[in-house]
């Protein structure tokens, strides 16, 4: 298989390279830092012997998104998975003040991620096969008072991504909605979060493999942030307001 990662510095997305080298997947690994992103693609290339390529990727930077997929299909002659690892939470306080944090949450969580599937998409449609998978967050499933920001630009991601699912199903196109709960990288590390509730990067990566390997639409991961979810968005509005979640 091969695999084009995107945001692939992330804690999350190298657990999920590490474990698809270990299968035999030829890595496209493209991140903002090139100069990591070429040390993570030697790594695997020397641990697990598989091709593995790297190269500069910026989620904001919408014009060399076309540009950027052409030499991926260049590179790799065929991309039959994708993973969309990139995010960036942000200043929550800071982003209900000053737009240009906001934007820059609302920028590099949807808008990036809308811009290079306009190129990938085309792609997998006319090849009729392959896998989208993109991380959003169970942030994006109800707007809190803690985080709504981050959780609108993640709920507008997995509503994008619901609509490309129903659409690419009849093409044979898989679109995988990830939805993680809290996971311990460096986007959490200075927040105070409940210990119980926090899992390791390589849990939820096992989880992502899983999905893109045997299929799924949204993905809650650990498992039991779907039942967390479903009683947090049954919750009534008017109950709601008046809690403090996190
Ligand atoms: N950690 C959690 O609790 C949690 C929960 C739910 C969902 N998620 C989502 O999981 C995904 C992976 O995050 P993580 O937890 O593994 O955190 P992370 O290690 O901090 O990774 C975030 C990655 O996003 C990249 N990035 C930020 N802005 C970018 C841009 N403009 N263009 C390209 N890449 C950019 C960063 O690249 P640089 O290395 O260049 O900065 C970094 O590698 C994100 O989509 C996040 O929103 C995380």
């Amino acid at each position: 298989m091969r695999t084009l990662i995107l945001g692939a510095n992330s804690a999350i997305a190298r657990a999920v390279a590490e474990i698809l080298a270990g299968k035999g997947d030829e890595l496209y690994l493209a991140s903002r830092n090139y100069k990591e992103t070429k040390r993570l693609a030697s790594h695997l290339n020397v641990k697990y012997g598989v091709k593995t390529h790297a190269a500069r990727f910026d989620a904001t930077d919408y014009d060399s998104h076309g540009p950027f997929f052409g030499q991926v299909l260049k590179d790799m002659g065929e991309v039959d998975r994708v993973l969309i690892a990139f995010g960036y939470l942000g200043d929550q306080e800071r982003a209900i003040r000053d737009f240009s944090e906001a934007r820059k949450i609302i920028e590099i969580n949807y808008m990036g991620a809308v811009s290079i599937l306009t190129h990938i998409v085309p792609y997998m449609e006319e090849r009729g096969r392959g896998v989208i998978t993109a991380i959003s967050s169970v942030a994006g499933d109800r707007g809190r008072g803690s985080n709504f920001p981050y959780g609108s630009a993640k709920g507008a991601l997995s509503i994008y991504l619901s609509g490309l699912r129903n659409r690419l199903h009849k093409k044979g196109v898989k679109v995988i909605t990830i939805k993680p709960g809290f996971v311990d990288t460096p986007m959490t590390a200075h927040l105070d979060l409940p210990k119980r509730l926090v899992s390791r990067p390589e849990r939820v990566a096992r989880d992502i493999v899983k999905a893109m390997e045997r299929g799924g639409d949204e993905v809650y991961t650990p498992g039991y942030w779907r039942l967390i979810m479903a009683v947090i968005k049954a919750i009534p509005e008017p109950i709601f307001k008046r809690l403090n979640l996190r």
